[in-house]
């Protein structure tokens, strides 16, 4: 089913603490999400990624609304070693609101 923007906004207060999207998004504790569906895995200009973000698996990614579906579920399961602490989130439905969400900064 297609996600729900606002409600993804609210999942979003989940990851708020160390991602910024929008206009004024800045890198602080994580890399900020602006264009993230489509851009490589670790590489937002500025922002110090993990030994994690160079390991071939890793390196080579791309993000898509698929795989990063997958990484959010468990990020550290997905990804060892990252510098993410966060659990996941389990519910299909959250996140696909959060991927609907985050489509919105696609063009910042
Ligand atoms: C990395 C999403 C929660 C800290 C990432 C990346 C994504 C992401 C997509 C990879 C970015 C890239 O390749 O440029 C999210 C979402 C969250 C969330 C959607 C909420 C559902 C958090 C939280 C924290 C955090 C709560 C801090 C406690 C980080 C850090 C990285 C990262 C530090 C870089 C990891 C590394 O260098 O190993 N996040 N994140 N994230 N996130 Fe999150």
């Amino acid at each position: 089913a297609a996600g729900d923007p606002a409600a993804g906004e609210r999942v979003f207060a989940q990851c708020r603490a160390c991602h910024q999207v929008g206009p004024t998004a800045r890198n602080v504790v994580g890399p900020q999400l602006n264009g993230l569906f489509g851009r490589k895995a670790g590489s937002v200009a500025g922002f110090n990624y993990s030994p994690a973000y160079k390991t071939p698996a890793v390196a080579e990614k791309v993000w898509s609304p698929e795989n990063f579906a997958v990484y959010i579920r468990n990020p550290r399961e997905v990804t060892p070693g990252t510098r993410m602490v966060f659990a996941g989130i389990r519910s299909e439905n959250q996140i696909a609101d959060l991927i609907a969400y985050l489509r919105q900064f696609d063009a910042e």
